[in-house]
């Protein structure tokens, strides 16, 4: 902690993530084709905000600071200026200091770190919101979009979609290196989307993933890539889901927490938070997620705790392989080690190490700018009991988050205590 301040998040609210494939989600063959439009970039702002206000019980007029996570609002939904837009959902926000961040994937994490510095820099209570719309061009254009996590004048022309490409290069080497196969790699794909038709807020909430569909290319899953060396190592089911929704949250001070009215067993603490940045430049060895690697030891080292007391955890799956090395960078296994976490079932629900327990973002469903935050609470949710159908079987006591933007280069990861 750089102050010895203690900062608490108090809850939030979750939009459903909805996108293709969801019974919600308007597309030219849905019976509503014609009748109503899919929510906007300004309706799910305004949707979380006033979620997480009612949620909670704050008043607007509480809070001090705000901060939005969203990557590419100007590409997808022509708005930018996003601080605005969260002032326009409640008039007693006006005149208040808000402002968007942006990380690429992990710009909710970054809202929420801004709002961590404010609370132990002397700030009481503050409002973090993470909103992402993609669904508004086809994946194809989303993919060119959201190339601009990437560095986009060296890594554009891999492929049209070039953060699969980027992870099927990552997959293709983790597979060399340590004789893992396709069939490995699949136990994370049917983990995601088990945990998903157990939450109704989950994109993937209706579809089925068994294990011989998630092990082997075919025409229920495709692999897609024009890129030919990284066109067996991605399918359709290790891709997260180009999706919509938005999550907001409160995030408090000790002072903040009395003044509300609140009592520490209405709150989870934030006991330490890393935020690392890699190089657009360069990147590493594809076998390891550097950044992420380096978020980890500086968040236990915080916390002054091991991964193995860590009991639940939300890490960046924006890819299946992604899911395994964040096993592998948070300390949860050894290098070559992380498929084996999944395929024996220690990071299911029931397992020693729940992870992404509501679908993650292969899963859940992954509206860039909103993850971080939706992370953050999911934390929350299962330390307070509040995951109906997911629930763990006991309430987790310590947990981690962990949001990756662009391929490994600004990580949050943060670890809390269930009060
Ligand atoms: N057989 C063969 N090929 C098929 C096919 C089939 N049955 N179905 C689809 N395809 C191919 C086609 O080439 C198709 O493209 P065109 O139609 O334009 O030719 C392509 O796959 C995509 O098909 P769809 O548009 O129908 O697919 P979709 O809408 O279901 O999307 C997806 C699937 C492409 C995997 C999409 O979900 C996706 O792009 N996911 C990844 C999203 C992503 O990259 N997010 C960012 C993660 S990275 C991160 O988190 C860090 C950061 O900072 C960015």
């Amino acid at each position: 902690m750089s102050s010895n301040r203690r900062v608490f998040v108090i809850g939030g609210h979750t939009t459903p993530f909805i996108g293709k494939k969801h019974p919600d989600f308007v597309w030219k063959g849905h019976p509503d084709f014609g009748k109503r439009e899919n929510p906007t970039l300004e309706d799910y702002i305004t949707t979380a905000v006033n979620g997480a206000l009612d949620a909670t019980g704050v008043e607007a007029a509480a809070v001090e600071k705000a901060w939005i996570g969203n990557f590419v609002g100007e590409l997808f939904s022509n708005q930018g200026h996003l601080g605005a837009a969260v002032v326009g959902a409640h008039p007693d926000l006006l005149y208040k200091p808000v402002m968007r961040v942006e990380g690429a994937c992990a710009s909710g994490g970054l809202a929420f770190a801004s709002a961590v510095d404010a609370i132990r820099a002397g700030n009481d209570v503050t409002l973090v919101v993470g909103a992402e719309v993609q669904t508004t061009a086809s994946a194809r254009q989303g993919g060119d979009f959201l190339a601009r996590a990437s560095h986009y004048a060296r890594q554009r022309s891999l492929d049209d979609f070039t953060f699969p490409a980027l992870f099927g290069w990552r997959t293709k080497h983790y597979f060399a290196k340590f004789g893992i196969t396709e069939e490995d790699i699949a136990y994370f794909a049917v983990k995601a989307y088990k945990n998903a038709n157990r939450n109704p807020l989950a994109h993937m909430k209706n579809v089925k993933m068994d294990f011989e569909t998630a092990a082997h290319a075919g025409d229920r899953n495709p692999t897609f890539l024009s890129n030919e060396e990284f066109h067996p190592f991605i399918k359709m089911s290790d891709c997260s889901q180009v999706s919509d929704g938005a999550s907001a949250m409160i995030v408090v001070s000790e002072a903040g927490l009395k003044a509300l009215g609140k009592t520490e067993a209405d709150a989870i603490e934030v006991v330490a938070l890393a935020h690392t940045t890699g190089n657009l430049y360069e990147d590493g060895d594809p076998t390891v997620l550097d950044t992420t690697k380096v978020a980890a030891e500086r968040v236990y080292a915080e916390a002054g705790i091991t991964a193995k007391d860590v009991q639940v955890a939300e890490v960046h799956d924006c890819f299946t392989i992604t899911e395994c090395l964040m096993y592998e960078a948070l300390g949860f296994a050894d290098a070559g080690h992380g498929a084996a976490l999944a395929k024996e079932g220690r990071t299911d629900i029931d397992g020693d190490i729940p992870v992404n327990t509501g679908g993650g973002l292969v899963g859940f469903g992954h509206p860039v700018g909103a993850t971080g935050v939706k992370q953050v609470l999911e934390v929350y949710r299962q330390m307070k009991g509040l995951c109906g159908d997911y629930q763990m079987p006991k309430q987790p006591s310590v947990g981690l988050t962990a949001n990756m933007g662009g391929n490994d280069k600004t990580v949050v990861a943060a670890v809390y205590r269930n009060l």
